[in-house]
């Protein structure tokens, strides 16, 4: 069978990596990059560090509004299709490159697979969402991560195709886990912070960086805090943090440390070792939770529900207020650990059920 398998953000490169891995053992695999991501830190480091293949198509699309991105995509993505003619199309997440890959492959009557199905947020305004619900209603599998996803698929008609077989994300993080303890990062003196000592934090939702007002909570929020924070910013927040104006007044302030974002390992290292994580990623609170570190997250919904059941999380939104109260009080109350993600072998899980199909 031979597999095209579409990506182009960040997220996408660390889902990518396990399972492209366990691909090449059975399959013959075509990779798209659609360039959706491009800067160094955003894209090449985690092929580098993750020894992914190298992509056999990069579409080098860039940045620009959603039509312009995802139309672009299409028209290109179709192209490489026609030649490449697969027997299946392989899609991972929520972004831009996910619906474009998957309608491309949809209008070809090729097979569609969707890693990370399910998930929703029930925030249509989110264009993650749509993306979401548009990718899982053209697949014809569907890789659910999570018992919730499968009732979310359930609630909206579609019970054929779905496949739970847990998290690949954790698939990534066992291995990095295992890959760091070979290395001596030196990132902690560095930045001249301590184990346990530091909450690290992450800003790129859309709704957060944005609108004027809510970055503003937020880094007013992360100034105000008692706390030493870590902050590798994202080029979308670089951007509006740029526009607003708002750098100069964190260049000034002692405890806020802002720096280019990490390559997947060092992320993780930085996240292992906090002692609490503020963040609006979906990776990131998923992470946060299979490492037992507490999580507050700055929206006001998620698709990671079984993080906030559980106690790990706790969704604040923008408010300035809610998020300095949760900086400093939130913990979970108990060590409870109820969710399962898969047992580290969702890419394997996918392989046994493609060679089936
Ligand atoms: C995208 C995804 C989001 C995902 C995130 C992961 C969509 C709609 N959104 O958001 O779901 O959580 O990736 O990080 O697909 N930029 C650069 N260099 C880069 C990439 C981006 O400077 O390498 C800047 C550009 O100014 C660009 C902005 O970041 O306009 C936003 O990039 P884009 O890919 O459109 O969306 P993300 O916010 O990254
Ligand atoms: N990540 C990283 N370096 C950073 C910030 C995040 O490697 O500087 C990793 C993080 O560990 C997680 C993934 O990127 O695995 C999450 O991606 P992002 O937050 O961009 O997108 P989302 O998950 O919200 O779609």
């Amino acid at each position: 069978m031979k597999i095209v398998t579409i990506v182009g953000a960040r997220p996408q490169f660390i889902k990518l990596a396990p399972v492209s891995k366990e691909i090449r053992k059975h399959f013959e695999e075509v990779i798209i990059h659609t360039g959706q991501h491009y800067d160094f830190d955003m894209d090449k480091i985690f092929f580098e560090e993750l020894e992914i293949p190298t992509p056999d198509h990069n579409l080098n699309i860039g940045s620009g509004t959603h039509g312009f991105q995802t139309g672009e995509m299409l028209k290109k993505i179709e192209e490489i299709l026609l030649k490449e003619k697969p027997d299946l199309v392989l899609v991972y997440g929520d972004t831009n490159s996910t619906i474009a890959g998957a309608l491309s492959a949809s209008k070809l009557n090729i097979k569609i697979a969707h890693v990370e199905a399910g998930l929703r947020s029930f925030d249509r305004k989110m264009p993650e969402e749509i993306n979401r619900v548009l990718t899982d209603h053209i697949s014809n599998i569907l890789f659910t991560p999570t018992d919730t996803a499968d009732t979310n698929l359930k609630n909206e008609g579609i019970n054929t195709g779905v496949f739970n077989i847990g998290d690949v994300m954790y698939d990534s993080l066992l291995n990095a886990l295992k890959l760091i303890e070979k290395k001596n990062f030196k990132m902690l003196n560095e930045l001249n912070i301590f184990k346990k000592e530091y909450i690290l934090a992450t800003v790129h939702r859309a709704e957060n960086t944005d609108v004027k007002e809510n970055l503003e909570n937020i880094i007013n929020a992360f100034i105000e805090s008692d706390e030493k924070i870590i902050f590798p910013v994202h080029p979308r927040t670089r951007k509006y943090l740029e526009k607003y104006g708002f750098l100069e007044k964190i260049k000034n302030c002692e405890n806020l440390k802002l720096i280019s974002p990490v390559g997947y390992l060092e992320m993780i290292y930085l996240e292992n070792n906090a002692k609490k994580i503020l963040t609006d990623s979906g990776g990131v609170q998923k992470e946060a939770y299979f490492l037992k570190v507490p999580c507050v997250t700055l929206r006001n919904n998620t698709e990671w529900v079984e993080t906030v059941l559980d106690g790990w999380n706790i969704l604040v939104g923008s408010n300035k207020e809610k998020i300095l109260e949760n900086i400093s009080k939130f913990n979970p109350k108990t060590e409870t650990y109820n969710y399962r993600f898969g047992e580290g072998d969702s890419s394997k899980r996918i392989v046994d059920v493609l060679r089936n199909v």
